[in-house]
């Protein structure tokens, strides 16, 4: 998928788009996960959670690569079957390259590359970042964009504003300065006491809470930039308050906070990409990554799209969080314009876009 792989003098011998079948392995953080499609069209989608990491509030690196070891056999069987499909049906394996953790990408890229060359098919190394935006062009993920957008990432592990012209043309504009928009949410619920990832439970909460309670003023960050080490400081010190005297907090309390705390990272986010968009002149907005999937994120990038009348791309659930689909559609991008990779191509859990 990175322009890197692509050789314009080597010739095209690849299944035209619609016919071709393609493998999609993702293993970059704690989620193991692989999806057949043919053309843009996703056959089958399988995808294994690890739950170890709960009890220590984030991903421990070591457990996650032991876990996509034990997984990633189940997993593609699972998605074979689930496909109607055998190994020889493949034209192709695309897998995650990076960024992520460096163990974890070591199962998933050493099992793909196994796989690919014990079967005699091309390889596609893909950068998972990329990936997440180019999951707008999956055929059930309607309208699948048709002009340059404005795209925000929100993972994890990143935050990062992008002006996309194509799937395989785009450009980071700004990224955070801290903690990536999932961290800030992880952190509030570690903080509150509440299980790992944290962002679901706290988009649950906050539908229950007062958005206004608490006052979590957005940080002074240059241009498209982002920080949420901040807010954090914030949620800190209204919980300090709250917990004095050996107070426990109530549900209404911790509702609160979630609420109040969402809504700072969703405007926070929304006025950088409205101020993007604008800038750009562009008439599409979109979001991606496992933020994505949050409730109030996804109305208030609606709504700005309204407010405008921009076109708003959001991903369906399934390709919010990290997916195999992602990562097997870039790979049909890539096999279009010759992005073949090699066998000897290492993971690389830093891997800037440009
Ligand atoms: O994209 P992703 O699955 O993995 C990375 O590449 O990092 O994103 C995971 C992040 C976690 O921080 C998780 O808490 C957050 O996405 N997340 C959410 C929601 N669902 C997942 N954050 C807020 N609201 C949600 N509904
Ligand atoms: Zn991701």
């Amino acid at each position: 998928m990175n322009a890197d792989h692509v050789d314009p003098a080597k010739e095209i011998q690849v299944k035209p788009w619609a016919e071709r079948v393609m493998l999609g392995i993702e293993s970059s953080c704690d989620d193991t996960s692989i999806a057949i499609l043919r053309g843009s069209e996703v056959l089958s989608q399988f995808t294994a959670a690890q739950h170890i990491h709960a009890q220590y509030g984030g991903v421990v690196p070591e457990f996650a690569s032991r876990a996509h070891q034990v997984h990633i056999v189940p997993v593609l069987e699972g998605a074979l079957s689930q496909a109607g499909c055998t190994l020889q049906d493949l034209d192709g394996v695309a897998y995650t390259r990076g960024p992520g953790l460096q163990g974890s990408l070591l199962v998933g890229s050493a099992f793909a590359r196994s796989l690919g060359w014990s079967l005699g098919l091309p390889l596609y190394p893909v950068h998972h970042m990329r990936a997440h935006v180019v999951a707008h062009w999956m055929a059930d993920a309607a309208p699948n964009p048709t002009s340059p957008m404005l795209a925000l990432t929100v993972s994890g592990g990143h935050t990062q504003l992008l002006d996309v012209a194509s799937p395989w043309d785009m450009r980071v504009m700004g990224t955070t300065l801290d903690d990536a928009a999932g961290e800030a949410f992880d952190k509030v619920a570690k903080m509150l006491g509440l299980d790992y990832p944290g962002g679901p439970i706290v988009d649950r909460m906050a539908k229950d809470g007062n958005p206004d309670a608490f006052a979590f003023t957005a940080p002074k960050v240059a241009a498209h930039d982002f920080s949420f080490s901040g807010l954090k400081t914030s949620v800190l010190r209204v919980l300090e308050k709250e917990l004095a005297g050996g107070r426990k907090p109530s549900d209404a309390f911790v509702q609160d906070v979630c609420a109040s705390a969402q809504g700072a990272i969703v405007s926070i986010l929304v006025k950088k990409l409205e101020a993007a968009a604008l800038q750009m002149g562009r008439s599409a907005i979109a979001i991606q990554g496992g933020v994505s999937a949050n409730s109030g994120l996804r109305q208030a990038v609606l709504d700005l799209g309204s407010q405008h009348g921009w076109t708003v791309h959001v991903p369906p659930f399934r390709y919010c969080t990290d997916n195999g689909a992602m990562i097997a559609l870039s790979g049909q991008y890539a096999a279009e314009r010759n992005g073949e990779g090699a066998l000897d191509e290492a993971p690389l859990a830093r891997w800037p876009m440009q």
